[in-house]
């Protein structure tokens, strides 16, 4: 049996080793102790498509779990609601025993043997907010807490606003609850923008940004390790470089380079090469192509005036290339920072966010 690869560069996927994160990390871990009254039990990730939201969602419901709460995890979709009710109640189960949650179950239903029955779904007498309340009792009194946590998040959803609100008077009914939401960055602007949420906007935003080059070298070395293999300095260099702080493509380039060394226990660079290369083509595919589908027409003309530059890019230089005057090319500028596209280096000053996005566009546009 060759020995597992184990990089995982899968969506949604808790990596066997988190590179970095470390400030998010604690301060949920010290919120998740302390409970009521601590800001970060309302939390929003926001990052570009790989930063690791699900993934950190995941590692955080989990470290809630040992922390004594029920974590219970939903996607942004019509339904969620229901969603999130059902599985509050199949995680307490789980937590306070079959028997507590079939009689909560039971007395939520109503009377009579027919409705009563464990299997049977019926209309739901009382709103969500009644219902999503007596769980939470029952949770608070068998000494624990509860974690929502909402992905993708988007703002064109009714359900949000009726979940935002109603977490709004169970924090101030002194609850137990905590809600942790994550959503690319220009869908959390639309959702904050919305006045019927105005609420979350004192949530606690936590941006995923690029991960530190030495946290990297680290978590890659380190999760090579546990499959056995050892990475030798040039090749681990070469990775690093690769990956640009970006855990998707840490993931990727893992994954590949393993793949180009199964049967050796140590990747060299030659191999790290290899792998790099097909986790470049990966990424193209998965990262990059669909970010470009996405720009708007505007966007676009933006981006290929950055094409020009090789690192970083002045508003004033763009906006000359674009024709327009500067306040014009910085209205553009929000929306690519708010889609993930660029960051904001210093003030006037911004670069591509996605690594090889400048010459995967170079490329698409023949520039
Ligand atoms: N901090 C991290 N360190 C290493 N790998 C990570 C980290 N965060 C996420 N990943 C990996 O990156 C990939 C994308 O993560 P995911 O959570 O699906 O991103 P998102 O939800 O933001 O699109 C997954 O393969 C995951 O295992
Ligand atoms: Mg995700």
């Amino acid at each position: 049996m060759p020995p597992i690869n184990p990089f995982t560069p899968e969506f949604g996927s808790v990596p066997l080793v988190m590179a970095g994160r470390q400030s998010i990390r604690r301060e949920l871990f010290d919120a998740f102790v302390q409970g009521r009254g601590n800001p970060n039990l309302s939390s929003i990730l926001v990052g570009p498509r790989g930063s690791g939201k699900t993934a950190l969602l995941t590692y955080l419901g989990k470290e809630a779990s040992a922390q004594g709460w029920i974590a219970v995890h939903s996607v942004a979709m019509p339904g969620m609601l229901e969603d999130i009710y059902e599985q509050t109640l199949l995680a307490s189960a789980d937590v306070l025993g079959e028997g507590k949650a079939k009689s909560l179950r039971l007395t939520g239903i109503g009377v009579g043997p027919v409705s009563a029955s464990w299997e049977a779904a019926p209309a739901p007498s009382e709103n969500w907010r009644t219902r999503m309340g007596r769980l939470l009792s029952t949770i608070e009194d068998a000494g624990h807490g509860l974690l929502i946590t909402v992905d993708e998040v988007v703002a064109t959803l009714d359900e949000m606003v009726t979940l935002a609100a109603v977490y709004q008077l169970f924090v101030r009914e002194q609850r137990r609850v905590a809600l942790v939401m994550a959503g690319l960055p220009h869908n959390i602007s639309a959702l904050l923008n919305d006045k019927s949420v105005s609420f979350l906007r004192r949530a606690q935003r936590h941006t995923l940004g690029t991960i530190p080059d030495a946290d990297v070298r680290e978590a890659f070395k380190e999760t090579a390790a546990i499959g056995g293999k050892d990475v030798t300095d040039d090749a681990l260099e070469a990775c690093v470089r690769a990956i640009g702080g970006f855990p998707y493509m840490l993931q990727l380039v893992g994954f590949r380079c393993w793949q180009a060394t199964s049967t050796d226990d140590v990747i060299s660079a030659q191999e790290a090469r290899r792998g790099i290369q097909d986790a470049q083509e990966d990424f193209r595919a998965h990262i990059l192509a669909p970010t470009l589908r996405e720009l708007s027409e505007i966007d676009l003309q933006f981006v290929e005036a950055m094409l020009e530059d090789e690192r970083e890019s002045r508003i004033s230089d763009i906006a000359k290339r674009m024709g327009v005057e500067s306040r014009y090319a910085s209205k553009y500028r929000s929306r690519l920072l708010a889609e993930g596209v660029i960051e904001q280096v210093a003030r006037g000053v911004v670069r591509f966010a996605l690594p090889e996005f400048r010459a995967f566009v170079r490329e698409e546009l023949g520039a």
